[in-house]
């Protein structure tokens, strides 16, 4: 039984606070997604912003394998608008919604229960008319009388839903619960067997991924989850782990999807790279440890025969062994070796990327695989210089043991340079002071993350840096170098240059 991936990163994922993508990251994203092989790729919420609907639109009309979804809510210019921007893609879907939670509804909405279900009728119709595939969700459907959550359901049936899609939006169910749910409205609803059931469980209890698995063992025949489970709050279900636990352990789901889950590595990668949200190191499938082994019982057992603590093998998700790249390596043999794990780059940015392959060489015996996939992203990630609008000239920075550090910085903010000083409580401190001296405090430092990707002195240094405009907005950059404070400088100064961009 195929089980289809629906792919929500683009959507849930990245309107959660912080993880905000690039026209460009969207991008390179969704095709990233369709070489990942989902099933269906949310593209956005088009109605949301020009900006959104733009991407929508562009990864829609360039998209060749996956079904692309647009949310509406349940209004004429939300499906209007949704339908605009998907109408271009090759297998297009409209994905509306409309709360049946009576909480939602009181609180939120203002609407009665028959005013609620005529709002989403008249959506499903309306989406219906241009568009043959119509995904309908009855938002909060875990927390809502479950008399009036079939009639919603059997409503939009009735005007033409392809799909209903069961949201535990406030990731409030068990699996037991969500299970029996799905179980009762494969009963109750008439010609539920004309459509297809899916899930969108959200992980606020941590029950996202076992949720949806029940769903599965009921019936459901789509998961809706993310990269990394990236979302709203807490998020929404990994889609690395729906996917894995399909496949390793088949025969207690008797369930199967197209997803290519050698690239489920790289696809982690680039997700964490773009939103700035860390993969923690024991988190299953993609976290730096999940196939690693520490202790000498378990690396004796491994050694022995690697089935004994190891139930995937790392290669089925595009993590191999560690490859040989260093000081001697051509372009070309960079370049295979960034094509075998999946990047593929630009004249320019395969430039960029051999540059900064020999400079870590010079300091650094072997690169490894994670440098790599760092350095690519990082190569990926970055605009060229004509369109930024804040850019990091030189800096220079002064720190002893007497404590207390200095920086001078020059930047091209919109083509003009500007240099300003600045004093911290280290040389980080100096250059952020430095930095926002110079382009006039327009923003305020969130949150700064420091990570080295490998070990050892000579390690590539990955800084995450937030910063939040005037208005509130969150915007993440990551910046990666050998020296911790270019990495850190970079990473301030790449941040700064989005919300720039971002506020106009
Ligand atoms: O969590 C939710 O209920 C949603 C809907 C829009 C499907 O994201
Ligand atoms: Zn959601």
């Amino acid at each position: 039984m195929r089980v289809w991936i629906f792919d929500t990163t683009l959507r849930d994922g990245e309107q959660c606070p912080g993880a905000t993508m690039t026209h460009h990251e969207k991008m390179a994203l969704a095709m990233q997604l369709e070489k990942l092989r989902v099933d269906v790729i949310e593209a956005g919420f088009p109605v949301a912003s020009e900006d959104d609907f733009k991407a929508v639109k562009e990864i829609a009309d360039s998209s060749t394998y996956s079904t692309i979804a647009g949310l509406a809510r349940a209004t004429d210019r939300d499906v209007d608008r949704a339908w605009e921007a998907i109408r271009g893609a090759k297998k297009p879907r409209i994905h509306t919604f409309m709360s049946s939670s009576d909480v939602h509804l009181k609180y939120q909405f203002k609407k009665t229960r028959s005013e609620a279900l005529e709002m989403a009728r008249a959506a499903v119709k309306r989406a219906s008319d241009c568009c043959d595939d119509v995904e309908f969700s009855p938002m909060d459907a875990t927390r809502s009388d479950p008399a009036f959550l079939y009639s919603m359901i059997s409503a939009a049936i009735e005007e033409g839903a392809t799909v209903i899609n069961i949201p535990d939006t406030v990731g409030y169910s068990t699996p037991g619960e969500f299970g029996a749910l799905i179980r009762n409205i494969r009963k109750r609803v008439e010609a539920i067997d004309s459509v297809v059931i899916s899930t969108h469980c959200h992980n606020d209890l941590g029950l996202a991924v076992a949720n949806s698995l029940a769903g599965v063992l009921e019936g459901a025949r789509q998961v809706e989850c993310t990269i990394n489970g990236i979302g709203e709050r807490a998020g929404n279900a990994s889609l690395e782990e729906i996917v894995m636990a399909l496949k390793t352990r088949s025969t207690v789901y008797g369930a199967h999807t197209g997803v290519n889950t050698r690239e489920i590595f790289n696809t982690s990668k680039m997700v964490s790279e773009f939103t700035g949200f860390t993969v923690q190191p024991n988190k299953a499938i993609v976290g730096r440890n999940a196939f690693a082994h520490e202790s000498g019982i378990h690396q004796h057992g491994v050694l022995a025969n690697k089935k004994t603590y190891e139930i995937m093998d790392p290669e089925m998700i595009g993590k191999s062994s560690e490859l040989v790249i260093g000081k001697h390596s051509g372009r070309h043999a960079i370049a295979d070796t960034l094509a075998s794990i999946g990047f593929k780059l630009s004249e320019t940015q395969l430039g960029d990327a051999t540059a900064m392959v020999k400079s870590l060489a010079d300091k650094k015996k072997q690169i490894g695989r994670d440098d790599l996939i760092a350095i690519a992203n990082s190569v990926l990630g970055r605009l060229p210089d004509e369109k930024r609008r804040l850019r990091l000239v030189s800096i220079k920075v002064r720190t002893g043991s007497a404590g207390g550090a200095s920086a001078d910085v020059r930047l091209s903010l919109d083509s003009k340079e500007t240099a300003a000083h600045g004093e911290g409580v280290g040389p980080v401190d100096a250059v952020a002071n430095a930095v926002k001296k110079a382009i006039g405090q327009r923003v305020t430092l969130k949150e700064y993350n420091l990570k080295a990707i490998t070990g050892g002195t000579n390690a590539l240094a990955n800084v995450v840096i937030t910063v939040q405009d005037r208005k509130g907005r969150l915007y993440t950059c990551e910046a990666l170098n050998e020296d911790v404070i270019m990495a850190s400088a970079n990473a301030l100064v790449d941040s700064i240059d989005k919300s720039l961009r971002g506020s106009g």
